[in-house]
């Protein structure tokens, strides 16, 4: 296994910033409501930057602000350069920046440009006649008719959220396409005046201003192939089919993200992007490929997707999975860079999927919970590639409480997902698909950030106003948490500390998983270089061991697994209480330790990093 350390790309000062960067996704509207109304906003973001700051994050990723009408919680943007007037004025985002600016953080913005909102000018215009100028901004097709003159979309495609991925305009007779809701309609990138205008409204509008990139959503969706034939029956009950093939990673895709990347480049914004439907590293690479000036890098889905159920329409039909495909899907996305000049990122929260601890954890008891949440963050925290946090997983949040009814239940997609199995009239299909809406749900992440232990969780001042039921969880709090040394948080704290502090070895190194069979303990090697006193290379080892269980599991023979000798074995963390224990042979339930074989103190005093 080559290290990839020691690349040209890497070698020296040369690193761009966001590679060993921490950055951490902040969903507004549940993050800290300001004026009461019940709705996160940007005053209440500024209010916790130094919160954020303290935790180690360096740059924050906003999720979208923008003037929407809000069927998709801002992923529908009716005006790129407006500010949804709930979360704040567009002098707040000069604010923010230049708050984060002044303690050395960065911001980013969430770059919603596969579609509009229906309510957005480009729309208005396109569908108001079939000679608007902008009518092939959008993509709008005739209807088919079958034989007996019934009218049926131009393809058999399922959107996202069920449903066509098709809606008939009366007023033009003809259909327009969206893959999410019918309220998103899909930009037409095959048009040039188009894309020159989302360049020039949506992104440099904003670097102008001083951001420092942004997170693009669905980035590889902007090409769809222009057949526009019918999917491959898949589902044979439903009309509608899955066909991501007919618009993930089509025939110009490479062509429009160079386009983006010249855009970003005079303003050396960083990147990052959406890349669903493509879990071979072979489609990833010419994306992340330094050389290839596309994007810095992707968000790959293999591993936030784990339970997901299969295709499109089974999506909320929980599909359980062992440790060891946990295992080999990380250590995939983690090796897939090795020997390449391409970059990856770490996360395992977002705002489209249940919470890391109710999913890969054990929030049964409180104990369990803490246990594996730090677990958690020992797991994500030692691996290479730009980690992402989301809000709220320093803290451990938890999914909704199961006695929550489906009414607590608000995005677009559970709501469409349930009204489908609802009509289906299926009871085991209803019931399954409650059952994974408990657990995979977009609504979970989405539930205000618990600040305090008051009724209100310190989000806003009156509960009853908020714009999703607040959580109840005692314990779940940045103030119950803070100082506390076993808490999640100041877990979160100290080991964001150690991945900065040796981040050859845990954000460059090389990652070698261990005992890939093993269903109960999960164990790696990660392998790096810094340069030592006298100019020489010198390797430092860390091996992480997690027990993802609530039993005790057996400990491996780590000077073993180091390939050092037994005295020269150091504990570097642990997730437990006891520091010192380094021969006790067993990890206790969802402990997490990571031994390294070099001195701790030495890390910074002896040597520097390459
Ligand atoms: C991305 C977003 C998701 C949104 C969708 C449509 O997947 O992360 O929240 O619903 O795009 O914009
Ligand atoms: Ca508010």
């Amino acid at each position: 296994m080559g290290s990839i350390a020691v690349q040209e790309e890497t070698i020296g000062e040369g690193r761009p910033w966001w590679k060993a960067a921490t950055f951490y996704q902040v969903y507004p509207a549940s993050f800290k409501d300001s004026n009461d109304d019940g709705w996160g906003d940007l005053p209440g973001l500024l209010s916790k930057v130094d919160y954020l700051h303290a935790l180690g994050v360096d740059c924050i990723w906003v999720s979208p602000i923008f003037e929407s009408p809000q069927k998709d919680m801002g992923y529908d943007v009716s005006d790129y350069q407006k500010i949804y007037a709930p979360y704040g004025s567009i002098e707040d985002v000069d604010t923010l920046v230049a708050a984060c600016h002044d303690r050395g953080m960065r911001v980013i913005l969430d770059l919603v440009v596969n579609h509009t909102s229906i309510e957005h000018a480009w729309f208005q215009e396109s569908r108001s006649s079939k000679d608007s100028p902008k009518r092939d901004w959008y993509i709008w097709k005739p209807a088919r008719y079958d034989s007996n003159g019934l009218r049926h979309p131009p393809t058999n495609w399922r959107g996202y959220f069920a449903g066509s991925t098709w809606t008939w305009d009366e007023h033009t007779q003809e259909y327009y396409l969206h893959l999410y809701a019918p309220e998103q309609p899909d930009l037409n990138w095959e048009n040039k005046e188009c894309r020159e205008a989302i360049y020039e409204d949506t992104m440099r509008f904003w670097l102008r201003r001083g951001v420092d990139g942004f997170r693009i959503d669905t980035v590889n969706k902007y090409s769809k192939r222009t057949e526009y034939v019918d999917a491959t029956i898949t589902d044979p009950f439903s009309p509608y089919q899955a066909a991501p093939e007919m618009w993930c990673n089509g025939p110009r895709i490479h062509e429009f993200i160079r386009e983006i990347n010249q855009v970003l480049a005079p303003y050396s914004a960083v990147s990052v992007g959406e890349l669903s439907n493509t879990p071979d590293p072979k489609g990833v690479l010419p994306y992340v490929s330094a050389k290839a000036k596309e994007l810095d890098m992707v968000f790959e889905f293999s591993v936030i997707r784990l339970g997901n159920g299969d295709l499109f329409s089974g999506k909320y039909i929980y599909k359980p999975f062992p440790l060891s495909q946990l295992k080999s899907l990380t250590e995939k996305w983690q090796c897939f860079i090795e020997g390449t000049d391409g970059w990856t990122t770490v996360f395992c929260e977002n705002h489209d999927n249940g919470r890391a601890v109710s999913r890969f954890g054990d929030p049964s008891t409180p104990e369990l919970w803490r246990a594996s949440a730090k677990t958690i963050a020992l797991w994500q925290t030692t691996l290479s590639g730009t980690l992402f946090l989301y809000q709220g997983q320093e803290i451990g949040m938890t999914n909704m409480p199961t006695s929550w009814d489906i009414t607590h239940y608000k995005d677009v997609e559970a709501v469409s997902f349930f009204a489908e199995a609802m009509a289906s009239g299926d009871e085991e299909r209803i019931r399954k698909t409650r059952h994974g809406l408990g657990i995979l749900a977009r609504d979970h992440a989405r539930l205000p950030f618990r600040w305090n232990e008051d009724e209100n969780v310190g989000f806003t001042t009156d509960e009853t106003n908020s714009w999703m039921r607040i959580p109840q969880e005692r314990g779940i709090s940045v103030e119950s948490q803070s100082g506390d040394e076993q808490s999640v948080l100041e877990f979160y704290r100290r080991t964001l500390a150690l991945r900065q502090e040796h981040q050859e070895t845990f954000v460059f190194g090389t990652h070698q998983l261990l005992d890939r069979e093993n269903e109960s303990t999960w164990a790696y090697v990660k392998e790096g270089f810094v340069v030592g006193r006298d100019g020489t290379e010198v390797r430092r080892r860390a091996l992480v061991v997690m027990n993802f269980t609530a039993k005790m599991a057996p400990l491996m023979d780590v000077s073993r697994a180091l390939g050092c000798a037994r005295d020269e074995v150091r504990l570097m963390v642990t997730t437990g209480g006891k520091e010192e224990g380094l021969d006790d042979g067993a990890l206790s339930a969802w402990e997490g330790r990571v031994y390294c074989d070099f001195d701790l103190d030495m890390a910074t005093s002896d040597s520097r990093h390459l």
